[in-house]
């Protein structure tokens, strides 16, 4: 039997760091309202010029590094993104290129802020199988160019960063308890999809579109369905959210993380929030967290992880990972 272990994170932001205050200057907004009803006070937004595989591959040198890996050990590319360099090739096969890979694949995974559930839960499934043996998984997102700068409901809300980690799979000795990702599940719902989405497209309207969502629907949503993949994932392992160490939360929105934690019964304590700093970063927010409570020594080798977020389509799920 084989596990699929972490061996290292890393993260990136842009060095321009957006406050609400710097928000209000140009938006019919307050401080007060963003923190009240989001527990956001800034995110950081990519200069003119950067491309999203520029973050991801930022973010993959620190996990490769965190790793004690070359480049050259990896033989999977797994980017989580919605906000691509390009409609295609790839962000994950630029990223491959940078990298100076050129052996095995190399693809993007699509699920918004989903995304990098989604892509960890491929990239185990082909570890698992044997075909590959060490995955990068990126989620990177440059939010900010799909964003209506003009629309306070949602202006607000998101921000631009990359999270990656790299994963190897490993055989299990006989008698021992699994390690590394313990469960996988991910759910979606495409009847939800006009509650967000991006209003155009190349196969549609040919452009690229911007961010719109029924934020009140979303929230609902949410946090019943964060709630439900969550307590599924944790009894799939045949484990309780006693024994959970972490929860990493997709950070869309303090309310949201408070909300599920209260409908589960977890202390608020136990839950890893950097929404505060960085707001929503779609695909990058889970691996961004995750990496920075281990850089932070706030999750340390041997605690478990539970992993989780929602997004557009619907798509949600939730991974239990042994760190
Ligand atoms: N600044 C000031 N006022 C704002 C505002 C802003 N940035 N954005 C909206 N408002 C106003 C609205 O226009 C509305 O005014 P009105 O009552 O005069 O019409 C009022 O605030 C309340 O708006 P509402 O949308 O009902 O607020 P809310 O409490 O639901 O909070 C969200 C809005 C977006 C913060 C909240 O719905 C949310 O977080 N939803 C989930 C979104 C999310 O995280 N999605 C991503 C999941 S992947």
């Amino acid at each position: 039997m084989a596990d699929t272990v972490l061996l290292g994170t890393g993260s990136a932001l842009p060095h321009q760091r957006v406050t609400n205050a710097d928000l209000a200057r140009r938006l019919d907004t307050s401080d007060e309202w963003i923190v009240e009803r989001t527990g956001i006070r800034a995110r950081h937004i990519a200069p003119p010029g950067m491309v999203t595989s520029d973050l991801a591959v930022e973010a993959a040198s620190r996990a490769l590094e965190a790793a004690g890996l070359a480049p050259s050990a990896i033989d999977l590319i797994v980017v989580a993104t919605a906000t691509p360099d390009q409609t295609f090739p790839a962000t994950a096969t630029k990223v491959q290129a940078r990298l100076g890979i050129t052996h095995g694949a190399a693809f993007d995974v699509h699920a918004v802020c989903s995304g990098f559930i989604y892509a960890l839960t491929v990239a185990d499934a082909l570890l698992k199988t044997g075909a590959h043996k060490r995955a990068l998984v990126i989620g990177a997102e440059l939010f900010s160019r799909i964003l209506d700068w003009d629309d306070r409901t949602t202006a607000v809300l998101f921000g631009d960063g990359a999270g990656a980690a790299i994963l190897e799979s490993r055989e299990r000795p006989d008698g021992e308890g699994g390690s590394g990702i313990l469960a996988a599940t991910i759910r979606s719902d495409g009847r939800h999809g006009p509650l967000l989405q991006v209003d155009g497209g190349p196969g549609s309207t040919g452009t690229v579109g911007k961010l719109r969502m029924a934020g009140r629907e979303v929230f609902r949503h949410a946090v019943t369905n964060l709630a439900q993949v969550m307590e599924e994932t944790v009894a799939r392992a045949g484990l309780s959210f006693a024994d959970i160490d972490w929860v990493v939360p997709h950070q869309a929105n303090f309310r949201i993380i408070e909300a599920t934690a209260r409908k589960l019964g977890l202390a608020m304590d136990r839950i890893i929030v950097t929404v505060d700093e960085h707001a929503n970063t779609s695909a990058a927010s889970v691996p961004l967290a995750l990496d920075t409570a281990i850089r932070d020594g706030r999750i340390r080798k041997g605690d478990l992880c539970l992993l989780e977020a929602m997004g557009g389509g619907f798509t949600w799920g939730a991974i239990l990972l042994r760190i």
